[in-house]
């Protein structure tokens, strides 16, 4: 889909995937604590959404909180997860006002039983909504993701129901948590790290990567829309010449 903004015609990503990276840093250069860096981030997040909604972007996934991020101070942690807990009760008004889907990738089994209650009934009420999906990744790993699928998988051949031989790049793609959601056409990654941080391992194959030295509690819709030009800029050819 093609959008103009400030009058430049853009070709807009169907699926952004967003590394919220430097909330830390950014309470740093400020004294402040590293939870308020995640409150500014989590902020920005909410903004972000309505950004990418109006430009027309169809599917936003972020990156909350990693597999590895339980290695983090225990108030922390703590921190994050009273952030989790708030989002996923305000934003079910929200949601369904913007007509915005909202699910969660990653193993939420080991989250606290109130979150999980609450991301239930969150995908449960905004799943009709179309304008757009927003795919929160929270205790998500890459590589656990696939781990789970093949679980999913051999356990499918154990029983008999599928064929070891019959297994394919889309049968793997469909026992990912991101079954039926195409993969992402454009990656940022924010704070001037440059690493996938076991985000998408799969899915961002063939993926464009924009990275910036914006701290994410910066980042905004200038922020994101300069990420679109230069994605407009890059020569995709999924492997072909
Ligand atoms: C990376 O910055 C950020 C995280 C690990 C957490 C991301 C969380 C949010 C943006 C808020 C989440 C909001 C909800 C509702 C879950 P960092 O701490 O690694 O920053 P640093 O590299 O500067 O230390």
């Amino acid at each position: 889909m093609t959008k103009v903004i400030n009058g430049e015609e853009l070709n807009i990503p169907t699926h952004v995937a967003i590394i919220m990276d430097g909330n830390g840093r950014w309470a740093k250069k400020r004294h402040l604590p590293r939870g308020m860096g995640h409150r500014e981030g989590g902020k920005t997040m909410e903004q972000i959404l309505e950004d990418a909604k109006d430009l027309g972007i169809r599917y936003l996934t972020v990156y909350a909180f990693s597999t590895e991020n339980w290695k983090r101070s225990v108030e922390e942690v703590t921190g994050i997860m009273n952030l989790l807990r708030k989002y996923l009760k305000d934003c079910v008004e929200r949601s369904l006002k913007n007509n915005m889907r909202v699910r969660v990738i990653g193993d939420t089994s080991a989250l606290a039983e109130d979150i999980q209650e609450s991301i239930r009934h969150l995908e449960e009420v905004t799943k009709d909504c179309d304008s757009i999906d927003f795919l929160i990744a929270i205790n998500y790993g890459g590589r656990d993701e696939i781990r789970r699928a093949v679980k999913k998988l051999t356990a499918q051949a154990a029983a008999g129901t599928i064929d070891p031989d019959s297994i394919d790049e889309q049968m793997i793609s469909d026992s990912l948590d991101t079954a039926g959601i195409p993969d992402p056409d454009l990656l940022i990654r924010t704070s001037g790290e440059e690493r996938l941080s076991n985000f998408l391992t799969w899915q961002l194959a063939y993926t464009e990567f924009y990275f910036t030295d914006c701290l994410w509690p910066d980042f905004d819709r200038d922020e994101l829309v300069t990420a679109i030009r230069y994605y407009n800029k890059r020569d995709r050819r999924f492997g072909g010449a």
